[in-house]
């Protein structure tokens, strides 16, 4: 490895998050490069390598890791092979991007911290929402001062459901929507208020729409308790339709401001005829839509690689690591608990042997 000039990066996945991070590092192209992609599916990398001229191809990710010169891999894959593939790419000295949820189970992410450690290498938590510019604003707002003491942080994050099988089987996924956007809420909730200590978790949810098709919750409530006296409210939806909805609210003792991340940067648009996109998962663009502009800038994705790159060359110290994304999967432990058993959840709460963290819910469920 060089250890000079940008970051060289390879990307494992070639879908929709891959596609995100390969563009997040086009946008901000001074510290890193992407150089390979890994993906199993024959044609898909290929596809993703034209698109954003990746030089380097790989079907299997364990070949992309015995490139020499790359000093990154970023995790796009489902859920389950996370643990693994940042295993894997410790092992082989990368350091390493995942994305959220960090892995299934609290064992996976003591095992994924303790072997970047052993190994010397970066575990970075690819949680947006702490680079997302104008929630970082409502941050700098609140540590200036702003709003006296916050007492409460909202966020929520909703759409009617993802666009890949993999992420409605829980095996695969571990949970419905408050692992897949919830992990999201909670991380944002938590960095907010300065990473205070959680004390309780509190969660109500179900499945309204698509129990046809999944054994996960498709809606959900999640109250946060916090050590300082704060609350954080969590709100998810695979059920609310018109496409993907992302907000939040702050509240303190002498201020409050809100933030809407889509709706409210769009164009208030209407059209008899349609055009090609709007926002992420709306079904149509005809009649009154909301089309977005600068997406994944909005959305912090390349300030937050950019970041990331620069960690790597030590140049900043990481703001979203891998004790951030084991605190989130704590939580995900406790909500799906207190939603299976009704009430609230103290923290720590480490059952182990789990599996999956939504059996908390699915196995009370099947008891009652
Ligand atoms: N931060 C965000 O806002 C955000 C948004 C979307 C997805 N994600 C996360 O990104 C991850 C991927 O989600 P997605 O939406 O891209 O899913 P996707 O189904 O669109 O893509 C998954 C990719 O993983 C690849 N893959 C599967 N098995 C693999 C293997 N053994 N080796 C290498 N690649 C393999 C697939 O071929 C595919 O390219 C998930 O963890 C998801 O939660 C995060």
């Amino acid at each position: 490895m060089s250890g000079k000039g940008r970051v060289k990066v390879g990307v494992i996945g070639s879908q929709f998050a891959a596609d995100i991070h390969a563009e997040a590092f086009r946008l901000m192209p001074d510290e890193a490069e992407v150089v390979a992609v890994a993906s199993p599916t024959p044609g898909h990398a290929e596809k993703l390598a034209k698109k954003h001229d990746i030089p380097r191809v790989f079907t299997d990710y364990k070949q992309m890791l015995a490139e020499d010169d790359i000093e990154m891999v970023t995790i796009a894959a489902p859920n389950y092979l996370h643990a693994r593939m940042t295993i894997d790419a410790a092992n082989a000295g990368k350091h390493v991007v995942c994305e959220k949820p960090l892995c299934m189970t609290l064992e996976e992410a003591d095992l994924m911290i303790e072997t970047c450690k052993r190994k010397g290498v970066l575990l970075m938590y690819a949680e947006e929402l702490f680079f997302a510019p104008k929630y970082v604003r409502a941050k700098q707002m609140a540590d200036d001062g702003a709003f006296g003491k916050v007492y409460m942080v909202k966020q929520s994050e909703k759409h009617f459901g993802p666009h890949a099988s993999w992420f409605w089987d829980v095996e695969q996924s571990g949970g419905g929507v408050f692992t897949d956007m919830g992990c999201h809420g909670i991380a944002f909730c938590y960095w907010f208020l300065d990473r205070p200590q959680i004390k309780s978790v509190y969660c109500q949810m179900a499945t309204h729409v698509h129990g046809n098709k999944t054994r996960g919750e498709d809606n959900s409530i999640c109250i946060l308790e916090f050590a300082d006296g704060a609350v954080g409210v969590v709100e998810n939806s695979w059920a609310r339709r018109g496409g993907m909805d992302d907000r939040i609210e702050v509240y303190g003792q002498g201020g409050v401001t809100y933030a809407n991340l889509l709706m409210g940067n769009a164009l208030p648009t209407y059209s008899e005829y349609g055009y090609g996109y709007a926002v992420e998962k709306a079904p149509a663009t005809k009649g009154w839509t909301y089309p977005v502009f600068e997406e994944l800038w909005n959305y912090g994705f390349p300030q937050e690689m950019h970041h990331f790159a620069r960690c790597v060359r030590g140049k900043e110290e990481p703001q979203a690591t891998g004790e951030d994304g084991r605190i989130v999967q704590e939580v995900l432990y406790a909500g799906y608990q207190s939603a299976g058993t009704g009430r609230k959840v103290d923290l720590p709460f480490r059952p182990e042997g789990v599996k999956i963290p939504i059996e908390l819910w699915l196995n009370r469920n099947s008891q009652a």
